[in-house]
């Protein structure tokens, strides 16, 4: 197989149509078996669900070449797992498992071509999408859905890879308390568009949200969970019930404990910030990016690890987990597919 000719190490992270897709339909209360498709496009009804009343989710995983030359995912249960718990909130129905996963094999083997090679630091980003496809104008979800998964050669989400980023704290909120911070709903992502520009207006990569109740606690950024490293050197998770369960974050807790590493998950509020020694944002497209600075209303918190590169655990953990992604290393069973 040829590889598509690309400079893949000057890669961003963005949109290329590539020639393959996976897509299923979902009409009279059942999926059909869905099929591999040539068209980037989807014609829809001016009334469809998702245009009017966001009835959308959907995932990201990433598709590796390994040291050994095998094209490979990372957990691919998660995140169909994941859409399965998405869609249930959002009254949509849920893609089954198996076929997920199954799905998300097919696109990446008929795109081959476009796998980034192994070196390049490139990667194939999957990006499994459903929508209430179906035209509705009372509010109400859709009777029709769209299940699509496409692909695309990506890569750094953050430009410069791995230099620490500055990040705010917004004076909007994210998700609210029991609403859907937790699943992976297009509409948490609309919430943080003009949050995110205005951070990037003023100098700054994302937002650090904060539990909107109390403003006391850290949540995530727009794109990406967060972890902390303190002055003991424990991996410090923040806890809540929006978070977006990050299948990164997952793995790099079980990655730190294997490692040796005391992790612990909670609250954690704004003003610990200023007694950690380390920081990321972490997820699949930002893999894990350091934080150098974070903006508060109580003033600018300059991490020990400084501006210049990623602390030395943040390093460690960073490292173990692409590396069992790039079959480096031996990951736990059933992590590399
Ligand atoms: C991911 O990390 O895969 C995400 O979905 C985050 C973002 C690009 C929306």
């Amino acid at each position: 197989m040829q590889k598509k000719d690309i400079d893949w190490s000057k890669l961003g992270f963005g949109y290329t149509p590539t020639d393959y897709r996976f897509e299923a339909h979902w009409k009279d209360g059942k999926w059909d078996e869905g099929k591999m498709i040539t068209d980037s496009n989807i014609e829809l009804s001016e009334a469809a669900c998702v245009f009017h009343y966001a009835q959308c989710c959907f995932e990201g995983l990433k598709a590796y070449t390994t040291v050994n030359g095998d094209i490979v995912t990372f957990r691919p249960d998660l995140n169909a797992e994941r859409m399965m718990g998405s869609a249930e909130r959002l009254e949509m129905p849920a893609f089954p498992k198996e076929k997920f996963i199954q799905a998300v094999k097919d696109v990446v083997a008929a795109n081959a071509a476009w796998v980034p090679p192994y070196g390049t630091g490139a990667t194939l980003y999957i990006r499994p999408v459903m929508i209430g496809s179906g035209p509705q104008i009372g509010v109400a979800p859709a009777h029709e859905f769209i299940f699509r998964i496409f692909v695309m050669p990506v890569g750094a989400y953050f430009k410069g890879a791995i230099k620490p980023l500055k990040l705010t704290v917004p004076e909007f909120d994210r998700a609210a308390p029991r609403g859907t911070g937790h699943i992976k709903a297009g509409l948490n992502y609309a919430m943080s568009l003009h949050p995110t520009m205005e951070a990037h207006r003023h100098g700054y990569a994302e937002n650090i949200y904060l539990d909107p109740a109390t403003r006391t606690y850290i949540e995530e950024t727009g794109g990406a969970n967060l972890i902390f490293v303190d002055k003991e050197g424990t991996i410090i998770v923040p806890k809540s019930d929006s978070i977006l369960p990050s299948v990164t974050r997952r793995s790099l807790i079980d990655v730190a404990k294997r490692l040796g590493y005391k992790v612990v998950e909670r609250p954690v509020k704004l003003n610990e910030l200023k007694d950690m020694a380390e920081g990321a944002l972490c997820g699949t497209a930002a893999v894990l990016a350091p934080i150098g600075m974070v903006n508060t209303p109580d003033g600018d918190i300059y991490f020990p690890s400084g501006m210049e590169k990623m602390g030395p655990i943040c390093t460690k953990l960073r490292e173990t987990l692409t590396g069992i992604q790039m079959g480096e290393i031996e990951g736990p069973e059933g992590w590399v597919v």
